[in-house]
């Protein structure tokens, strides 16, 4: 699997499949994202959607689909590569077989992972058992917009600092960041960037509004302090390697998981400011190289032992397979 331009930016979250979901209509929405994207410099989408109780609950017509939008596209001469995914909500984790599970899967043999919608009304106890049978079951973690639960980083950080320690990678909605989903998104997604905690940066995109433009993203990273390398990281990288190379799914212990709360909820205690909302311009935050446990700076100058963005865990050497696995803009 090779990316159609090799620099280009990968896009691993948006509702791209026409008519399924709250995403695209029909196919003239489907071309239009697409197109949007391909002007911004992408080259490859996850098209991810909704893969829960409201919307789609049979995953089985998602590979069609896929396959008539690359035509379409094609046809269109857009120069963009579309995967067959979806964004899992956790309450179908124990209703879908393995293979489903496969279907909107990503990355390659023994490395697959799904992305999992953290639930709006926060990172709950069953939202736990769900990741945890996931990993039970073969897959790596992507955790879609955590910046969106309520209390994120305050009453429910230690499931979040639990989550992390599992194994799972936080994908941070790039529209959040600009203050498209509100002030404590905004603020929420700020701190995860700047703890070094995302690991991809995406649009989530809906027609009617987030734009597939992950620019944006690039830019409002840097807006927050990061170096042009660093933020570029977060929209082609990091998600390129995923989608290509995949990643592994570490489960620690539950001791570990613990100690990883309680400094979790430390680094949290910095950030709820305001002080967010507009980053010096000279303002240098450095961005983890990706080694489990490494002390990064909090926002106000303490530091966390949670772990930063676990490198090592995107597009290594390949864990085991499991058993059964197998080959107008709106909201
Ligand atoms: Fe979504």
């Amino acid at each position: 699997m090779s990316s159609p331009v090799a620099s280009a930016r990968t896009e691993i979250h948006c509702h791209l499949l026409p008519g399924i979901d709250d995403g695209a209509r029909d196919l003239d929405d489907s071309v239009e994202m697409a197109a949007v994207a391909a002007a911004d410099g992408t080259g490859t989408i996850l098209a991810t959607p909704h893969v829960r109780s409201d919307f789609v609950t049979d995953v089985s017509i998602l590979p069609e689909l896929v396959e008539e939008l690359r035509g379409t596209l094609a046809r269109a001469r857009l120069e963009v590569e579309v995967h067959c995914s979806g964004e899992l909500g956790h309450e179908l984790v124990g209703r879908l077989g393995q293979l489903e599970l496969e279907t909107i899967a990503s990355g390659p043999p023994g490395r697959r992972w799904l992305l999992v919608e953290a639930p709006f009304d926060g990172l709950g106890d069953e939202f736990a058992a769900a990741t945890g049978e996931l990993r039970a079951r073969g897959f790596g973690v992507v955790i879609a917009h955590p910046e969106r639960s309520p209390g994120v980083l305050d009453g429910h950080c230690e499931a979040l600092g639990r989550e992390i320690r599992r194994g799972s990678l936080l994908q941070v909605n790039q529209w959040s960041l600009t203050g498209g989903h509100g002030a404590e998104a905004e603020s929420a997604g700020l701190a995860l960037l700047r703890q070094g905690r995302v690991a991809v940066l995406a649009s989530d995109s809906h027609p009617g509004w987030r734009r597939p433009t992950l620019s944006v993203g690039a830019a409002a990273a840097r807006a927050a302090g990061l170096d042009a390398g660093s933020a570029a990281l977060l929209v082609t990288d990091r998600p390129a390697r995923l989608v290509h190379e995949g990643m592994s799914a570490p489960v620690a212990s539950a001791a570990r998981a613990g100690a990883g709360a309680a400094s979790c909820r430390a680094a949290a205690s910095g950030a709820a400011g305001s002080y967010y909302r507009r980053p010096p311009a000279s303002a240098s935050v450095p961005f983890p190289s990706g080694e489990s446990g490494t002390s990064v700076p909090s926002p106000k100058g303490g530091s966390s032992t949670c772990p930063p963005v676990p490198d090592a865990a995107i597009g290594s050497s390949p864990r085991p397979e499991s058993p059964s696995s197998g080959s107008g803009w709106k909201r």
